[in-house]
């Protein structure tokens, strides 16, 4: 079929130019100098129950997160040799043979294996990235599912990668339950209120790989997208490449040293009645460098009622109507939208 014989990184590279399907529109390609303000939150207070960093931190997360739902987190807990290794090991699975990346392939519909210029929610204007995803249970410490998901596709061989990337999960799925937390002081909402809808569900882990574009200004790696999850965490390596749509402009995330960026997905937009955004987003490629980033998406509970608190809904003004993530899952597949986010079209 066309996108194997398309996406063979080692191919398509020795070309001087790349293959119109990777070419996309001009709209899509504009480009701006500027930074985003994504704060840099330090967790330490957090941890030690500062009460006065704590509220300085919801502060700071609530400016970021009304106006584009980006920021980072610095001393966030998670061990930077292991956040290293994660980053690191992704060339373990990425440069094997394309044949054998192929055997893994993710199916339609599904968010676990491998895919390379898939062309099942950006049609034509195919990503310049090969990705490998997999999901995560938090409940199945005894049971590791991330490790056994690697020894059962890729073999025995793989089983040190696999306890890594379980390990990984573990740590992002504990952050992201105290990022709940502060987002919900930062909201005025009682603290546990959040983490509920997030205990015992299933998250998404999506290993993202660059590879080198010859011609970067013609190609995206991840188009405009906003992530209908709820919170993503993700470690960008040190080359850079993503960027946020705010103010009618393409601003960059420039990569901060063991800084995690955090954004607000759809679902947490809602669950916050639309006083955080979850803004469009994509990444570049560039000429010289193989970009790797780690993306972790915190889902809620798929039969859970999505439903902003009471105190968050003022006379009755619901920004969007009530319904489960495995609706809205469903609805992004079908609805995508490279202009905006699809829960303004959800009702
Ligand atoms: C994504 O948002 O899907 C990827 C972002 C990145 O690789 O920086
Ligand atoms: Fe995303």
């Amino acid at each position: 079929d066309t996108s194997t014989i398309l996406f063979d990184p080692s191919i398509l590279q020795k070309q001087s130019k790349i293959t119109k399907e990777f070419i996309w529109p001009q709209n899509d390609r504009t480009n701006s100098l500027e930074v985003l303000q994504a704060p840099l939150i330090d967790l330490q207070g957090f941890f030690l129950n500062h009460e006065p960093s704590i509220l300085a931190s919801a502060e700071l997360i609530s400016s970021a997160c009304r106006s584009h739902g980006f920021f980072q987190v610095i001393n966030h807990g998670v061990d930077p040799s292991l956040s290293r290794q994660a980053l690191d090991f992704l060339d373990h699975f990425f440069t094997l043979p394309l044949p054998l990346k192929l055997r893994h392939r993710r199916n339609p519909g599904s968010m676990w294996g491998y895919a390379g210029a898939h062309s099942d929610r950006f049609s034509s204007n195919l990503p310049w990235k090969e990705t490998f995803s997999f999901g995560f249970h938090d409940t199945s410490l005894s049971h590791p599912v991330v490790t056994d998901f690697f020894t059962s596709t890729l073999g025995h061989e793989f089983k040190q990668i696999g306890l890594v990337y379980q390990k990984y999960c573990e740590e992002m799925k504990k952050l992201s339950l105290t990022i709940m937390e502060l987002l919900a002081i930062s909201l005025g909402v009682e603290r546990m209120h959040f983490r509920e809808f997030f205990e015992d569900s299933n998250s998404i882990m999506r290993c993202n790989y660059y590879p080198p574009c010859q011609e970067p200004e013609l190609a995206l790696g991840t188009g405009p997208h906003c992530d209908p999850t709820s919170l993503t965490i993700l470690q960008q390596d040190n080359v850079g490449g993503l960027q946020v749509f705010s103010d009618e402009k393409w601003k960059s995330v420039p990569p901060v040293p063991d800084a995690l960026v955090i954004n607000i997905g759809d679902t947490f937009m809602a669950l916050s009645n639309g006083k955080y955004k979850s803004c469009l987003h994509r990444a570049l490629v560039n000429r010289q460098r193989t970009r790797k980033s780690l993306a972790f998406f915190l889902c809620p509970r798929e039969d859970r009622v999505v439903r902003p608190p009471p105190g968050m809904v003022v006379d009755g003004m619901r920004k969007y109507p009530d319904f489960t993530w495995a609706e809205l899952k469903e609805f992004t597949q079908k609805h995508y939208r490279a202009d905006m986010n699809t829960l303004q079209i959800f009702s």
